[in-house]
């Protein structure tokens, strides 16, 4: 299927569908400089997030997350959300979208707009402390490491902060993760954008919503997760996804125009 005919397949199902949910991943900000964990190259050849994002390692060594969070800091604070997070925030406020969810960790979504997001993996905008809970922005933890501690500690009672963002072999948050099964079992659509779905449990919900009879729509320039796919858009979320509310857009205008 050609792209403008996928998307304006993609289209009608989600102008028409009661429910749809768009599942993002790392690719969605990939066009914002962050990259994602499987393409080749970058930071993620240098710090194996297998080992500088491991629970256990962290709670042996936690200087390895802090020293890579130190190199990845510009990387994160210069990222904006791009044309894909606002398409997304607009298909929502164009009531189109109930929800987005996330395992990204950089809080691009809310700031582009999306008032309904949840949040997989945490967010990686600030840090807590593993003995009393405090939690304080992630600019302060990166302030002491900044100043030559190679791990920032809580102000209150100096217990080690943690970064907000779910480490690999971590436990999600039960509520996060069982509010997102029930979206996904109950969408009619789902958007999936920019994730490889390697990353277990997050990669069940696409299986569960196609389970239940729901349609999957999947964004992405790799082709390999076409096989999950009702309709594949293929290509760069930021230069497909304002496509696609643009043919959203036209499809109400049609609609309109019949009555
Ligand atoms: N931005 C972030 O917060 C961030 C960044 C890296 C990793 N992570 C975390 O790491 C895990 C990685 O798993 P994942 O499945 O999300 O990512 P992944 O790295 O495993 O897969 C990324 C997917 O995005 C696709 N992609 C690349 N560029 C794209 C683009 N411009 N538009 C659309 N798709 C594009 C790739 O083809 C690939 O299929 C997640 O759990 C996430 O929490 C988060
Ligand atoms: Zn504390």
């Amino acid at each position: 299927m050609e792209l403008d005919e996928a998307l304006r397949k993609a289209a009608d199902l989600i102008v028409n569908a009661s429910s749809v949910v768009a599942f993002t991943g790392a690719g969605i900000s990939v066009e914002s400089g962050i990259p994602d964990f499987r393409s080749s190259g970058g930071l993620w050849s240098k710090y194996d997030p297998e080992v500088y994002c491991n629970y256990s390692v962290f709670k042996q060594k936690p200087e390895l997350f802090w020293k890579m969070a130190v190199d990845m800091q510009s990387t994160m604070a210069e990222a904006q959300p791009n044309p894909a997070h606002y398409a997304l925030a607009e298909l929502e406020s164009m009531g189109y979208l109930k929800h987005v969810i996330t395992q990204n960790v950089d809080n691009l979504h809310q700031r582009a707009g999306s008032n309904k997001v949840r949040e997989l993996h945490g967010n990686g905008s600030t840090a807590s402390c593993m003995v009393c809970r405090s939690k304080v922005p992630i600019s302060e933890a990166m302030d002491q490491l900044n100043s030559g501690k190679s791990v920032p500690v809580c102000s209150r009672c100096g217990g080690v902060l943690r970064m907000d963002a779910i480490l690999f072999g971590e436990p999600l948050q039960s509520s996060v993760m069982e509010g997102s099964l029930r979206l996904a079992m109950f969408a009619e659509v789902m958007l999936v954008i920019g994730t490889s779905l390697v990353v277990s449990p997050a990669n069940s919900l696409v299986q569960l919503c196609k389970s239940n009879q729901g349609t999957i729509v999947i964004c992405d320039p790799s082709p390999a997760n076409s096989h999950l796919a009702h309709v594949m858009l293929r290509g760069n979320a930021g230069e497909v996804l304002p496509r696609l509310v643009q043919a959203c857009k036209a499809l109400r205008t049609k609609g309109k125009a019949q009555m």
